[in-house]
């Protein structure tokens, strides 16, 4: 699989998400970033919003849960039909039984990982994910810094995953830019999240094709 640039509507007109998922036709997925208050000091939208959309998108939907209680949620968000699902490390309880639900529900399977959460200790669980998502920020808010120091993380990930032979996309999410896709790319990720790069450019599918572009030349 090549690169793939994931936008995060997150900084788009959330009144309009219909149209603003019209303006990025290039995008490989629409990275949708759910967020209940809890996991994260932040509230965004939730299933019915997100049902609403997969009817809509010509995309798939790449949902980023940042909730508590991932076991009980997740699966539902495959059911309501994102193709790909993500639940965080540090809040399933049983992930290696919920990746499996995920993709009995027919959607890929993806585990984030915060900024300080190593990702070693879930090495063996490798096979059972379609894709991990390192966190470049602390979640919660689009338009932050990126953090430089997860790129030794980004490096690791990719080198667990060529011992593994397995093939589980690896994702960056978090202060992605023109300007800090190129160190991710080098670094061995392959699927982008860009928020308010995206969002906040006067043309955001030309930005989609931009970031793209800096990616696939600086990918290892
Ligand atoms: C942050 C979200 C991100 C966010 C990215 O917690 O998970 O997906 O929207 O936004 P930017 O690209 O602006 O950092
Ligand atoms: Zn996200």
């Amino acid at each position: 699989m090549g690169i793939q640039i994931t936008p995060s509507i997150l900084n788009a007109d959330l009144s309009r998400l219909a149209d603003e998922v019209a303006r990025i036709p290039s995008a490989d997925w629409v990275h949708v970033d759910v967020m209940d208050n809890h996991f994260v000091p932040n509230l965004t939208l939730g299933l019915p919003v997100v049902e609403a959309l997969a009817r809509h998108a010509s995309q798939p939907l790449d949902a980023h849960l940042m909730i508590e209680d991932a076991d009980r949620w997740a699966p539902a968000y495959a059911e309501a039909g994102c193709g790909s699902v993500t639940f965080h490390a540090e809040a399933a309880r049983a992930p290696v039984r919920l990746a499996r639900e995920i993709r009995a529900q027919g959607a890929r399977a993806s585990m984030a990982l915060k900024p300080a959460t190593p990702i070693e200790p879930y090495e063996a669980l490798l096979p059972e994910l379609d894709m991990v998502l390192l966190m470049t920020v602390e979640p919660g808010f689009g338009g932050q810094k990126f953090l430089d120091l997860c790129l030794p993380k980004i490096r690791t990930a990719r080198e667990l995953m060529r011992k593994h032979g397995v093939e589980t996309w690896l994702q960056v999410d978090g202060g992605i830019s023109l300007e800090t896709i190129e160190r991710c790319a080098e670094a061995g990720a392959d699927v982008f999240v860009a928020g308010s790069a995206v969002y906040s450019a006067d043309d955001p599918d030309a930005m989609v094709s931009a970031l793209r572009e800096k990616a696939e030349k600086a990918r290892v």
